[in-house]
């Protein structure tokens, strides 16, 4: 979960009996070498990483003119400068790809895109095992030709960003239910489950439905360990089944998170693509973050955040496990 993960989220899910992964889509490649690093200095069991394969656009000068000037009053609210355009939007892939490939890290994840055939080489030369995600049938069947050793299958609940490349964003709304056994009849690689998994009950039925094992999200969000700022947290603990919605307001790609004020006022017509868009907002959402003003921040959360505990994740992991335990 970048913007999210911690060394710490990473060091807990992997004592507690899972595989934590490092959301390192938006880490400079300093940053992805310290943060391994500090990983692997609280924890001897593997874990992984995960970057983002996303298209750069051309920006339209006028349109991000038009979002400076709509983004202007909230940065005044915020007591922050008239927002600007940065001069890179996105951390440069190819470097933070060497800076994961030299650490020789047991796993690879990515989202948004397909992997070039000459980067999974160099994974597959190393020993790592590599993790495509798909949000329809059709892109899991294009991460399997690539040759990706697994698959993660996220239904349209899923919080945050979802993979949506190959079919547009509103035809790949397919519920985790549906989706799952229909990727495991498509592909012969393991399938994992997301989608607001949040509870042993839930991972139990991923599996009947042809799941080889489940990615969390938001049942991570409210732990301490986890990077979510106390306003994220407090808006998480206020969240209800309607709580959710997709926007692109905030990252110029859509995104599912609880509604705010930014998301009602800034609206879904003439956004920036990602990452642009992500860029603008970026200042806006870290001051936001750091006063307590939910109503600003980007609360990624998936339709069963109102199931996520604020326990630590050591708790989150051993209730999951007793509670499948219990059923399987
Ligand atoms: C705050 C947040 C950030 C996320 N960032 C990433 C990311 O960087 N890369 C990725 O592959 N998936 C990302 N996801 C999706 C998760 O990996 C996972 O598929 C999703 O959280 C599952 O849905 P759920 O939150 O409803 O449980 C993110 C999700 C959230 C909530």
């Amino acid at each position: 979960m970048a913007g999210v993960t911690t060394p710490a989220l990473v060091a807990a899910v992997g004592e507690g009996g899972g595989l934590g992964l490092l959301g390192a889509g938006m880490m400079q490649p300093s940053a992805i070498e310290q943060a391994i690093a500090q990983t692997r200095a609280l924890t001897r069991k593997p874990f992984g990483i995960n970057l983002f394969i996303a298209p750069q656009p051309q920006a339209d000068a006028a349109q991000v003119a038009r979002m400076l000037a709509k983004l202007a009053p909230y940065c005044a609210e915020l007591g922050l400068p008239p927002p600007e355009v940065p001069a890179r939007c996105a951390p440069d892939f190819a470097a933070q790809f060497d800076a994961v490939l030299e650490a020789r890290l047991p796993v690879f994840s990515f989202t948004f895109g397909l992997l070039d055939r000459a980067r999974l080489a160099a994974l597959h030369a190393r020993g790592t095992f590599v993790i495509g995600t798909a949000s329809c049938v059709a892109e899991a069947k294009l991460l399997a030709e690539l040759g990706c050793d697994a698959v993660v299958a996220q239904g349209a609940e899923t919080g945050g960003h979802r993979a949506s490349f190959a079919v547009p964003f509103d035809e790949g709304q397919i519920g985790l239910f549906a989706l799952l056994p229909q990727v495991a009849a498509a592909v012969e690689i393991p399938v994992i489950a997301a989608g607001s998994v949040m509870s042993g009950a839930q991972i139990a039925a991923a599996l009947l439905l042809g799941a080889s094992g489940v990615q969390l999200g938001s049942a991570l969000l409210a732990t301490p360990e986890c990077g979510t700022s106390p306003a994220y947290k407090a808006a998480l603990a206020q969240a209800t089944d309607t709580a959710t919605q997709v926007t692109r307001s905030f990252s110029g790609r859509p995104a599912r998170g609880l509604r705010n004020r930014f998301m009602q006022e800034i609206g879904e017509a003439d956004i920036p693509d990602y990452p642009i868009q992500n860029a603008l907002t970026a200042p806006l959402r870290a001051a936001a973050n750091a006063q307590g003003r939910a109503e600003f921040v980007s609360l990624w959360a998936g339709q069963g955040a109102a199931l996520a505990c604020a326990e630590p994740t050591a708790a989150v992991m051993s209730r999951l496990i007793e509670e499948f335990d219990a059923l399987v």
